[in-house]
């Protein structure tokens, strides 16, 4: 089988920074799938994993998290899935990636891909819905079923705009909760404004003072999407007492959790891989949230975050990718697909 990965630890635009190699294809066992992929994605983790590192390997690393495909074939303890399903996943962080011909996936965490979508459309969605999922309804706490219950609160959400934001706004707005999304370019305020946000702040500008503008004192929760460490004190300051924090992002120096004190405000971590990476034993609810993103988007409820699409599956198309998620100015997703 042929796929698309990297030896050495390049910037994008050097020639071997991905490269394309054959391997023999892989045999599914136990809990896998062997799915043979047919779009994909790109993450800023694809860039990080790609740039993040020195020295030659000695065989080349195959990364991407968003794949949609075809079971090809399954292990002995598959119940999920049968050979000839369309699925959806994003994949562990342990194991090869998505940019493959045909990639083994623990059923898990792998979903029925949604019946009424492009491929490209649905490539868009793994990662980031688990990624937005996780993070409102597990780390945040809130509870999806409660829409009623739930219109009275806030949320801020920063960045708004990126893959996990153009999600997470749709979500929270599905769950009936009042959001303030950030966005700092007349087209990121118009797309956050089509995908779920009520209200946009500027997140170049002083975050307390913009949200203070349009008449919160404070936000019942936040949720961190790009820079920890730039937006900490806007959030310490934005919380409401008793309130709720999570972030997605990595901080490069020390937070000081002490700002929360006095509020007694809760602050959690959301890293998506965690349940495969740590093989939990709630591992499989990744499964079922994959399956109720694709009826929310089979019904219309949310709808895909796809904002460029690239064909076929090679080599260029998936540089071209990795340079425009560099860039940090992502608006939605971009999505490499084989024909349909
Ligand atoms: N923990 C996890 O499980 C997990 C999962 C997914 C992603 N992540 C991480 O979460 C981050 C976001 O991922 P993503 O895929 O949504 O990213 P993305 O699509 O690449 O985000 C791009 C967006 O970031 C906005 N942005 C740039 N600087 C900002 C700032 N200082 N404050 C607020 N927004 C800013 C840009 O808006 P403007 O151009 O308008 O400024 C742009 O629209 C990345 O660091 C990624 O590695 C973590």
């Amino acid at each position: 089988m042929k796929a698309i990965g990297f030896k050495e630890h390049l910037p994008i635009e050097k020639a071997n920074s991905l490269i394309e190699f054959e391997l023999p294809k892989s045999i599914a066992k136990g809990h896998d799938l062997l799915v043979k992929v047919a779009a994909v994605s790109v993450n800023p983790v694809d860039v990080g994993v790609r740039k993040g590192g020195h020295g030659l390997l000695k065989t080349p690393k195959i990364i991407g998290w968003d794949a949609v495909g075809t079971v090809d074939s399954i292990g002995d303890q598959v119940s999920l899935f049968e050979k000839g399903d369309h699925v959806f996943y994003a994949g562990s962080f342990k194991r090869a990636g998505s940019d493959s011909q045909y990639q083994l996936v623990d059923e898990r965490i792998v979903g029925h891909a949604p019946k009424k979508l492009a491929l490209a459309q649905t490539a868009a969605m793994p990662l980031t819905s688990l990624t937005a999922w996780e993070a409102l309804f597990e780390q945040l706490e809130i509870n999806p079923n409660k829409q009623e219950g739930n219109r009275k609160a806030t949320i801020l959400i920063i960045n708004g705009a990126g893959g996990v934001g153009s999600i997470a706004t749709q979500l929270a707005h599905w769950a009936g909760l009042q959001v303030i999304a950030t966005a700092s370019r007349p087209e990121t305020i118009s797309w956050v404004l089509d995908h779920g946000a009520d209200q946009v702040v500027n997140h170049r500008k002083d975050l307390v003072q913009e949200v203070h503008k349009l008449g919160h004192r404070y936000v019942d929760y936040i949720l961190e999407l790009n820079d920890l460490d730039g937006h900490w004190n806007e959030m310490a300051e934005l919380i409401k007492p008793s309130g709720r924090i999570a972030s997605i992002t990595e901080n490069k120096k020390p937070i000081n959790l002490r700002k929360l004190t006095q509020k007694r405000a809760k602050f959690a971590w959301e890293w998506m891989y965690s349940k495969s990476f740590y093989g939990t034993p709630d591992m499989i609810s990744q499964h079922q949230i994959l399956d109720q993103i694709a009826q929310l988007l089979d019904q219309g409820v949310i709808k895909s975050t796809l904002n460029r699409a690239l064909s076929p599956i090679n080599v260029a198309n998936l540089k071209q990718a990795h340079q425009l998620v560099e860039s940090n100015h992502m608006i939605g997703k971009v999505v490499i697909a084989d024909k349909e």
